[in-house]
């Protein structure tokens, strides 16, 4: 009984030997698709687009059908979460995510909950999970996902974007009371949300840490891998692949986590991670983004290059962050093809 047409990422993060690498790219559902613009001009913004399951799903599709990759992963945003705890955020064109509130003190907690039902407040997630999977029909599994704590901590505390986050960061060192009590709301949700959308269809869950590089060894254990740890161990129905942006300084205690896949960004070596994270996990990453602006020989070169690095060990081929908005689509699938014609011996 055949579950899937292909399961290659299913079997890779289980350490089972392969034919080839299986490959995806982080942010592939939106941003570069002519397609995907289609859809969202059609909508009257980035919300509403994640709030109606048809269309999310048709999107989170799109990948599939239009560029090839062995996986889809849910077209949401990792922001859902503050917003269903009571923190409403608005997605400004050109700019990015926005908060009217924030939380700065402990008094701003009672604002918010995690006595929440997920359910109620994230349904239209699970929806788009459930017609995603029936519309796949097994074609490839499908990638849920959430923020890591200390990451949904960051937009939270500091209402946007930000270079530093510097006033998120600050809290750890001037509230730290109220820090942990935030990043253990996060969690609590967090892990309710998981298991919605497991229980929706989610075949692999991916944690994106996306601040933790701002933190050094001590703060990002106190307040980042402690919560994350938490996620780990709660999540036992499918496989979860850990991405802590900027980590290379906690490569070691990544290892250690009770979790299938490290996601590696560009700025770790393959080898020096391999031989620090060991070989009981899947190593996901980490080709620079950038290199998707060169020409097709030089992708080519540098991807199959990638490619050797991996030495035959488990890993999934990505990039080592999202795929960048202006990228050309046929850039991308170049790197895509690149991996699949690769043979592993
Ligand atoms: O990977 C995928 O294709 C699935 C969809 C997905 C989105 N956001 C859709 C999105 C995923 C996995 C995310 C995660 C996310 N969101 C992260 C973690 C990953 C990372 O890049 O580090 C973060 C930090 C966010 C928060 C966020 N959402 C920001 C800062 C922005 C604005 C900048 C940007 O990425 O364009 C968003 C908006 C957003 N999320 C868009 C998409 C497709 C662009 C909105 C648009 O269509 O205009």
């Amino acid at each position: 009984m055949a579950e899937y047409q292909n399961d290659l990422i299913l079997r890779t993060i289980k350490g089972e030997k392969t034919e080839r690498y299986p490959v995806w790219l982080m942010r592939q559902a939106g941003r570069i698709l002519p397609e995907y613009r289609a859809v969202r001009a059609s909508l009257s913004g980035f919300k509403e687009l994640v709030e109606t399951p048809e269309r999310a799903a048709e999107v989170t599709i799109q990948p599939v059908d239009i560029l090839g990759v062995d996986a889809a992963i849910i077209f949401s945003d990792i922001l859902v979460i503050p917003e269903a705890m009571g923190l409403p955020y608005q997605m400004i064109e050109k700019k990015g995510p926005w908060f009217e509130n924030t939380i700065k003190s402990v008094e701003d907690l009672k604002t918010i909950s995690d006595q929440i039902d997920v359910a109620d407040k994230l349904g239209y997630v699970s929806e788009a999970i459930k017609i995603t999977k029936k519309e796949l029909n097994g074609r490839v599994p499908l990638i849920g996902f959430c923020g890591a704590p200390w990451t949904i901590f960051c937009y939270m505390t500091e209402g946007e974007g930000s270079k530093t986050f510097s006033k998120a960061k600050s809290q750890l060192f001037a509230n730290p009371e109220m820090a942990h009590q935030l990043l253990d709301m996060i969690t609590n949700v967090t892990i309710k949300y998981l298991k919605l959308q497991i229980k929706a269809g989610a075949d692999i869950i991916q944690v994106f840490d996306s601040w933790s590089g701002i933190l050094g060894p001590a703060e990002y254990s106190e307040f980042g891998m402690k919560y994350v740890s938490r996620i780990c161990e709660a999540i036992n129905e499918v496989p979860v692949t850990v991405f802590a942006k900027g980590a290379y300084y906690a490569r070691e205690e990544l290892a250690k986590l009770d979790c299938q896949t490290i996601g590696i960004d560009w700025n770790m070596d393959i080898a020096e991670s391999r031989k620090i994270i060991g070989a009981d996990k899947t190593l996901q990453g980490n080709l620079d983004p950038c290199v998707l602006y060169s020409d097709f020989k030089t992708i080519e070169m540098k991807t199959k290059n990638l490619l050797n690095s991996f030495g035959n060990q488990r890993h999934i081929a990505n990039l080592g962050h999202g795929v960048y908005p202006d990228t050309d689509p046929e850039k991308v699938k170049c790197f895509i093809e690149t991996v699949k014609e690769y043979a592993k011996n």
